[in-house]
């Protein structure tokens, strides 16, 4: 089968592979038919996650056909149509038992890290009765890729532990793919304002027909200022960060209002200065995470009802022989106005 690798140094290759065989009693062979490219997959490529060994098959999202079963998986037989999990999750151990699948102990963020992942033809899900999803009759298959991963980051990490409520203030950094997904799910509490923040004219336009109700370029440094005076200097009930550099969490805890909360999306690299000696006595809270997606059933219902349409960050498509140019074309977002890119192997 074909499959997209990590190559250590020399970035990703199309190779040719054996297809992949069922290893364990729980596990799931599933034929990928849609995938996508996640902005961690270019942190990968990019050498930033060292655990990700040469000849690694990358990607985390798809959704597929189940090909194969082992003799312990109940929910699923060859023929289902399903929606992979970016976290694999065995259901049973303590922190599966807290649904912080994120922490499975024989599982979490595994798919196209530390095992082979979803940019290829095959794909082995192990406890695949927890970390698939049957897709509904008549969904729309390309906005469930959404909800492998973009979408339960941006409403778990942002949104949930943000604590949105109704009439709050809203600010999130940087309008990406994720940031996006949170401005989609905060609509779920209504707050009363969205702002979106980023450098990117062409995503904070997007942001807006999303549903941002004001959006600031932070690119001449006056985003403080800014969103000070959008908030009658109050700042924001909550920031949520969904970029990963040290300028952007520093903005966050200065536009947060007394007893808000800065939700930390962004998966940062380098050390960031925690302001705590202003902080403290504004009663602040900070929040971070890696995703669980133990709200993707929850999420799938709101698909399906039409309330949320993760259809709309799909831009570009591409068949499974052009995924190299899908990377390229992913690479460069802002030149192409790229926000998700489809994958199909149909
Ligand atoms: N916590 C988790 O479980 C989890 C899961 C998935 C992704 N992530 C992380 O979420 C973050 C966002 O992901 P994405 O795919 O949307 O990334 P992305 O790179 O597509 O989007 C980031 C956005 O931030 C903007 N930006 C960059 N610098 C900025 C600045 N100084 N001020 C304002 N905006 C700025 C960019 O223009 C871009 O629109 C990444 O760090 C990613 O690794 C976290
Ligand atoms: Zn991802
Ligand atoms: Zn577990």
């Amino acid at each position: 089968m074909k499959a997209l690798v990590y190559n250590g140094q020399h970035g990703k290759e199309l190779v040719e592979k054996p297809k992949p065989s069922l290893l364990k009693p729980t596990d799931a062979i599933i034929r990928i038919t849609k995938t996508t490219i996640c902005g961690t997959d270019l942190h990968i490529l990019g050498g930033d996650v060292p655990a990700v060994t040469a000849g690694r098959t990358l990607g985390h999202e798809g959704v597929g056909i189940v090909e194969e079963v082992g003799s312990a998986v109940n929910n699923f037989k060859p023929g289902d149509r399903v929606l992979i999990s970016c976290i694999t999750s065995c259901g049973k151990c303590d922190n599966c038992k807290k649904s912080l699948y994120a922490h499975c102990e024989d599982g979490g963020w595994i798919l196209g890290h530390l095992i082979d992942g979803t940019q290829a033809e095959y794909v082995r899900i192990p406890h695949a009765d927890n970390s698939l999803y049957h897709i509904p009759e008549g969904v729309d298959e390309e906005a469930l890729v959404m909800l492998s991963d973009i979408l339960p980051t941006g409403f778990e990490i942002g949104v949930l532990s943000g604590q949105v409520k109704p009439g709050d203030t809203v600010a999130i950094v940087g309008g990406g793919p994720v940031g996006l997904a949170a401005l989609l799910t905060a609509q779920f509490y209504s707050p009363a304002e969205i702002i979106m923040i980023d450098l990117d004219d062409n995503r904070l336009e997007v942001a807006q027909k999303f549903g941002a109700t004001k959006v600031v370029n932070s690119s001449d440094g006056k985003a403080v200022e800014k969103i000070l005076e959008l908030t009658g200097n109050k700042g924001v009930d909550v920031a949520i960060e969904a970029v990963g550099i040290p300028a952007t969490f520093a903005l966050c805890q200065e536009i947060i209002a007394a007893g808000g909360h800065i939700a930390n999306v962004g998966v940062h690299g380098k050390s960031v200065e925690l302001h705590l000696e202003k902080l403290w006595i504004r009663n602040v809270t900070i929040t971070t995470g890696l995703v669980s997606t133990n709200s993707t059933p929850m999420l799938l219902n709101t698909v399906k009802s039409g309330k949320l349409k993760p259809e709309q960050l799909v831009t570009h498509r591409f068949s499974f022989d052009q995924i190299e140019q899908a990377y390229d074309v992913f690479k460069n977002a802002a030149k192409n106005k790229a926000l998700k890119v489809i994958i199909s192997n149909d």
